[in-house]
């Protein structure tokens, strides 16, 4: 069994801020930094450092170097990327005095991905093998259903949410990881109880972690409901937060873990990330997890 994520990776330019910019205003930033990210990037370094043999897939641009650097730095498979003589994915992101974020996302190479490319990657994957995906990057509609015909399993991570989505047949995902907005717009609903219920029913085959923030995480599967808290740290960026969840969950899983398991797991992981800047220097390793945890190594 094998773990591919077909995915984005972006050059994230990083303003620290006392509040997040309001419409009109301008406002001087205390510190600009430059990390790694991309939510696909994130993702194959987060099950990286959990342990997880994993390929990444997925263009870059001209500056795309640096970012396939710290894809294998952390031990992902970069053999499938390709780079392009044009400019790549980059985003700007603002961090609040509380950590929190908000980002302009530039597609760039992210959003160039042909038919042709995903048709050669995928040919080295097949049954049962995992692909794991985010809206980052143009004909994710095509990536699932190719992904699917080869049998592959597809967890999806349906963010940033947008139209697009719809066009996908998300019934042939088999595990989705969402935030509760992005639940809500899938839904409709804003109560985290029917959230689940409507998604579960939306889509009958698969399974559901929804991400609640500061308020913890559930997992549901049309029967069984688990909630996980949220392990308390001083938030200094939220960024890739998300993606270290993701990462470290599935990697649990693969490990053959508990659902409850995977899910003390992911959360501890997901707050060490928010205690640290930026998006993939943020990311911990399994060690870490572990050792917070008291886990034997
Ligand atoms: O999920 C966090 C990521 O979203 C950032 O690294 C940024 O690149 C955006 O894609």
């Amino acid at each position: 069994m094998k773990v591919l994520n077909y995915g984005s990776l972006n050059v994230d330019y990083v303003y620290s801020l006392d509040h997040i910019v309001q419409g009109g205003e301008t406002i001087l930033s205390s510190k600009m930094e430059v990390f790694c990210g991309g939510k696909g990037l994130n993702q194959s370094i987060a099950l990286a450092r959990a342990g997880v043999p994993v390929y990444h897939a997925g263009l870059v641009g001209e500056e795309g170097s640096i970012l396939l650097d710290a894809c294998r730095e952390s031990g992902v498979d970069t053999s499938y990327v390709r780079q392009l003589d044009c400019k790549g994915g980059h985003t700007i992101i603002q961090v609040d005095a509380k950590g929190q974020n908000c980002i302009i996302l530039y597609g760039g190479t992210n959003q160039m991905q042909t038919k042709e490319y995903i048709d050669e990657v995928l040919s080295n994957f097949g049954k049962d093998d995992f692909l794991i995906l985010q809206n980052e990057v143009n004909l994710l509609d095509y990536i699932i259903d190719r992904g699917h015909d080869r049998g592959m399993k597809i967890v999806l991570n349906p963010s940033p949410f947008d139209e697009k989505l719809m066009a996908c047949d998300l019934s042939k995902v088999y595990l989705f990881l969402l935030n509760e907005i992005e639940g809500e717009q899938f839904t409709g609903f804003s109560d985290v109880d029917q959230i689940l219920t409507a998604l579960a029913g939306k889509f009958p085959e698969a399974r559901f972690v929804l991400t609640l923030g500061s308020e913890g995480a559930l997992y549901y599967d049309g029967k069984e409901k688990i909630f996980q808290d949220i392990f308390p740290v001083k938030a200094v960026d939220t960024t890739a937060a998300g993606d270290t969840f993701t990462g470290f969950f599935i990697a649990a899983l693969l490990e053959g873990t508990s659902i409850k398991e995977a899910l003390r797991f992911a959360a501890r992981a997901s707050a060490i990330a928010v205690s640290r800047p930026g998006a993939a220097p943020s990311i911990p390793c399994i060690e870490e997890v572990k050792r917070a945890l008291s886990l034997p190594k």
